[in-house]
């Protein structure tokens, strides 16, 4: 059920398709506790996120009995472990690595689907939109990998300094060796102070992969 996906040296990442029905059975007890009066969707997304969390830990050799979450909604993963989780309604995926290699790391997934208009509006700068539109594929294809790069952003930079950085306070910047490609590489551009400083002091790495229907990104800093 749980499939590897090796993208990130010194690190390991495990997704699983969904729906996976009865997962929140493997809930601990302290787990299932936060999801206690969540709809049944949302119940099935936590636990396949925990899931691949586990599996990522173990795959480092960190393992834990329980992975709760800070007041922000983030992942508390152990002491000397940084990681992410995402779930989509088709898929959940996780990340977890010593944090002597990674120091920040966001990781999202989405069904591989055409984001709508008006939420390329919100997430996207005309500039950016206009640039985006550009791309082989056009907009059609690149403002769903816009935006869940910036979820990434997000992912990395709230846990690290406790920045909440909006949407138009990066820009995204994809390059991939052909147009046909299913990977691509990005960066981010900050493009206010806040987010000049959220981001300062660490070499990142972004990167978007599609397969199986499914889009992955991940943005990695050290
Ligand atoms: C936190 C956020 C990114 C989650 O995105 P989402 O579309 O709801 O769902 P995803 O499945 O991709 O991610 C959910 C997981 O993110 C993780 N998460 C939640 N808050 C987090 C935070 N502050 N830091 C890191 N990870 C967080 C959790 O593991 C959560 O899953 P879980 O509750 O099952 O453990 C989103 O809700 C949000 O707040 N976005 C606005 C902030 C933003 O992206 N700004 C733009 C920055 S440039």
């Amino acid at each position: 059920m749980l499939q590897a996906l090796d993208w990130l040296p010194h690190s390991a990442c495990l997704w699983t398709p969904l729906p996976q029905p009865g997962l929140d059975a493997a809930l601990h007890a302290d787990e299932a506790a936060l999801i206690a009066d969540v709809a049944p969707r949302r119940r099935a997304h936590f636990a396949a996120g925990r899931a691949c969390a586990h599996a990522a830990l173990n795959a480092i050799g960190r393992d834990v009995d329980v992975l709760l979450r800070s007041v922000d909604g983030a992942p508390l993963w152990p002491n000397g472990v940084t990681g992410s989780i995402s779930h989509c309604p088709d898929a959940a995926v996780a990340i977890a690595a010593d944090s002597a290699h990674w120091t920040a790391l966001g990781i999202d997934v989405e069904s591989d689907r055409a984001l709508p208009d008006d939420a390329a509006e919100y997430v996207l700068s005309a500039v950016e939109r206009e640039r985006l539109a550009a791309l082989p594929g056009g907009l059609a294809r690149w403002a769903l990998s816009a935006f869940a790069a910036k979820e990434c952003v997000h992912k990395c930079v709230h846990p690290l300094g406790g920045a909440f950085l909006e949407f138009d306070e990066v820009a995204i910047h994809f390059s991939f060796d052909t147009a046909a490609d299913q990977a691509a590489r990005f960066t981010v551009e900050p493009l206010s102070v806040k987010a000049r400083i959220a981001l300062a002091g660490l070499e990142w790495r972004g990167k978007l992969r599609r397969q199986d229907g499914l889009l992955f990104s991940l943005l990695a800093g050290r």
